[in-house]
């Protein structure tokens, strides 16, 4: 028997993870997911069966993650793949514009958030000696713009946190900052209006992403990527 693999994707409710939920359970993987929104986690569970495993977890609240982890794990194993994908955008705004809840709540889902499920599953995964961790940067994780500086904040954070976690590990868990592109999402439609329209939506871009995502291992250990597509 060859037991599939098993991917865990945050923010797998909207977007670019609940795109890559279809292109996983698609190519035979067990996939584990979370997000806050209720109805759109028990849509999933009621379409896609007790073997894969979606449930309400903030990632921004540590003792959430850690009990989403130790339930996921015991639940359908510990992931051999795990995608870092939640995150929020601010409102477009200079920063002085910015109110300070806004700005915290930015920082506290956009990097506590990595680094929460990070301090879970790293220790397990390392433990059992493989793995990758794939983070989600952005463009702005690599340069900047105006009225998204909370953003390009954290997604700069993004990539020294990935860099610096690589070196940790030394690639027995491959860590990865990934900048996925330019894609339709609710997340692009808050930034850019109705130009958003003229970017590839999110299902498009999981057909390229995910076989990419599943290529991904020790030799990119500490890597900047972007995804194709
Ligand atoms: N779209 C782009 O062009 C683009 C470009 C560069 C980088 N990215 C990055 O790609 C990733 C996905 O972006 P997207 O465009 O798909 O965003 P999106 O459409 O806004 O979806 C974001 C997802 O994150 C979840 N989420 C937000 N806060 C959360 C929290 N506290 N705890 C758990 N889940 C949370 C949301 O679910 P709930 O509402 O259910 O919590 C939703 O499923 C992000 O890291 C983003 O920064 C996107």
């Amino acid at each position: 028997m060859n037991p599939s693999k098993i991917v865990l994707i945050t923010g797998c409710t909207r977007g670019l993870g609940r795109a890559m939920v279809e292109e996983f359970i698609a190519r035979g993987w067990t996939v584990a997911g979370c997000g806050r929104d209720k109805t759109r986690l028990d849509e999933l569970n009621q379409k896609h069966g007790s073997e894969h495993f979606f449930r309400a977890c903030d990632v921004s609240d540590d003792g959430q993650v850690a009990s989403f982890c130790a339930e996921m794990t015991a639940g359908c194993g510990l992931p051999d793949l795990v995608l870092n994908n939640a995150a929020v955008v601010n409102r477009n705004a200079p920063l002085w514009q910015v109110p300070a809840e806004e700005f915290d709540r930015v920082i506290d889902i956009n990097i506590k958030g990595v680094a929460s499920v990070m301090r879970h599953l790293l220790p397990p995964m390392l433990r059992r000696g493989g793995g990758v961790i794939v983070n989600f940067s952005s463009g702005w994780g690599r340069c900047t713009a105006p009225e998204v500086a909370p953003y390009c904040a954290t997604k700069h954070a993004v990539e020294g946190l990935s860099q610096a976690a690589a070196q940790e590990t030394g690639g027995r868990v491959a860590v990865i900052p990934l900048n996925p592109g330019i894609i339709d999402t609710d997340m692009l439609r808050s930034c850019f209006g109705a130009e958003a329209a003229g970017f590839p939506d999110a299902a498009a871009w999981a057909r390229q992403a995910v076989p990419f995502l599943t290529r991904l291992g020790p030799k990119d250990n500490g890597k900047p990527l972007t995804a194709p597509g």
